[in-house]
């Protein structure tokens, strides 16, 4: 089953569109990732690429007008595009944590920071339900996963089906014989998916079927567990509460009796904090999280309002609000560009920190490839509401394919002189009228007559790496990426070699 846990979280071919008073916006335009468990995973890209529109329909927190016009996001066997707003809010709220590029707005200003961390910790804390969810949620998710896997199954051959039906349908000036080949031909698919369905269908129950009971039995055990932990914890809190009672009544002095008295309802609180989170145990977790992103002082800070932080410790607030419901994915947009420099490193730093002792998985979002190398396992270089290029960061990094990506790599500042050596030239479109065939060619010197006309197919590099362009086609002429891309990963891996043999 591992292979099934190694993907957390899978998102195919989203379409978000948006309406506004000059037509329908395409901001995010067929985009598929798949995201690792305990990797990070970079989305590179200017402002305006669809980098956040992405990673707001992941949190479910698309703005009114948008439009899903395709696709799907699956986590933990749902479509978080599906599934209730109810569950949606669970899920969101229990394993999925975001921080956001301006913290000051993602934070409450006349709310105290304690009780802005307590929040989420309170929301769920009946403990026995937690205690239930965490014994079900591997068989859970292995039997959802499985049916999940079976309609994406058969929805991707049907939409294969119904373009070959319209493309059939569409082709103008036909013979009657070929009108009738044609219906003839659409028979023979639509036969053939309905057997590919049936067959699929029949697969999957059965693995399905085989998971359900695994699940039920799972669910029945645990259904025992909480109820003999429930039973075992009251059972000691009567007899302890029984005992106590009896103390009570052979107190001679008052002040005997006051202290019994405090013991007893102290013994009562501790049953609370076993059936669920009291607010007591959710400040205590709230210290122990602010300490461990770095916040000094916490319990003075506990106190305090929002403005009373530095820009700096804000962001490291927001990083506590995201850790304190356990979250097994962290996505951070831009969580620095606001900041300066020594600030920005600082928090890049926790982010790795954190991520690798409670071994999350991350989606990074910057529209800086510099900060990328620190941080990225794999990196998915956005254009215009697509991804343009992706690979490991390594791949990205010393073998990059698409102009887009050169582009970007030019525009890093120079670690050593400082100097930002080439700025991109022209503007990202705009997507209200995207640009027909590689949204890019228009700002490219390498753009070819087919660029402007068509749409550039995913050409794979290595099982890893994919690219797309038209340069990366057989019958493209060779063309080389830019000097100072080429010098600078020549000069970096010298210097690696350098730094290997010294
Ligand atoms: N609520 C909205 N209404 C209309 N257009 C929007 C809305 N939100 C985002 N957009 C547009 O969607 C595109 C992608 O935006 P975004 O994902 O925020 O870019 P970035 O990569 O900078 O994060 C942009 O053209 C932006 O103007
Ligand atoms: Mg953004």
């Amino acid at each position: 089953m591992a292979s099934e846990r190694d993907t957390v979280l899978s998102v195919n071919n989203l379409v978000i569109n948006f309406k506004t008073d000059n037509g329908i916006l395409k901001a995010v335009r067929d985009v598929s990732f798949d995201l690792k468990q305990g990797e990070t995973l970079c989305i590179v890209g200017e402002s305006g690429s669809g980098k956040s529109v992405t990673s707001k329909a992941i949190m479910g927190i698309l703005a009114n007008n948008a439009i899903i016009a395709g696709g799907n996001i699956m986590y933990r066997g749902e479509n978080l595009l599906e599934v209730s707003e109810e569950e949606f809010y669970k899920i969101r709220g229990h394993k999925i944590g975001m921080i956001f590029q301006d913290p000051l707005s993602s934070l409450n200003p006349i709310v105290k920071i304690g009780k802005q961390i307590t929040e989420a910790t309170l929301i769920n804390s009946d403990k026995l339900k937690l205690m239930y969810n965490d014994l079900i949620s591997d068989d859970l998710i292995r039997y959802k996963n499985t049916l999940a896997k079976m309609n994406i199954a058969i929805d991707n051959e049907k939409k294969k089906l119904d373009a070959q039906i319209t493309e059939l349908k569409s082709r103008e000036n036909q013979t009657p014989q070929e009108k009738a080949a044609a219906k003839a031909h659409i028979k023979e698919k639509t036969a053939a998916f309905k057997e590919f369905e049936k067959k699929t269908r029949a697969e999957y129950m059965d693995k399905a079927k085989q998971l359900k009971a695994v699940l039920e039995n799972t669910e029945k055990e645990a259904k025992q567990k909480v109820k003999e932990y429930k039973e075992k914890v009251t059972a000691q809190h009567k007899e302890r509460e029984a005992e106590l009672k009896q103390k009570l009544a052979r107190a001679s002095t008052k002040e005997e009796k006051e202290k019994v008295k405090k013991e007893i309802e102290e013994e009562k609180l501790d049953l609370m904090n076993k059936l669920s989170i009291t607010k007591a145990e959710a400040k205590r977790r709230a210290l122990e999280i602010m300490r461990e992103v770095g916040i000094p002082e916490p319990e003075k800070r506990f106190n305090q309002y929002p403005f009373e932080f530095s820009g700096g410790m804000r962001q490291r607030i927001v990083i506590a609000i995201a850790l304190t419901v356990s979250p097994e994915i962290l996505i951070c947009d831009e969580p620095t560009t606001a900041l300066d420099v020594t600030i920005q490193a600082q928090i890049l730093e926790l982010i790795n920190r954190i991520k690798k002792e409670r071994n999350l998985s991350c989606i990074f979002i910057t529209h800086d490839l510099g900060v990328v190398a620190n941080m990225a396992d794999r990196v998915a270089v956005m254009y215009a509401g697509k991804i343009v290029e992706y690979g490991t960061v390594d791949e990205i990094f010393f073998e990059p394919k698409h102009p887009y990506t050169w582009a970007l790599l030019s525009s890093i500042p120079d670690v050593d002189s400082k100097e930002k050596l080439e700025a991109i030239p022209g503007t990202p479109p705009n997507m209200i009228y995207p640009p027909k065939g590689d949204a890019f060619a228009i700002r490219s010197k390498y753009a070819m007559n087919i660029d402007f006309r068509e749409e550039p197919p995913y050409y794979k590099i290595s099982d890893t790496h994919y690219a797309a362009t038209w340069l990366l086609d057989p019958n493209a002429p060779k063309v080389e990426m830019p000097k100072i891309v080429s010098e600078r990963i020549r000069n970096s891996l010298e210097g690696d070699a350098n730094e290997q043999t010294e």
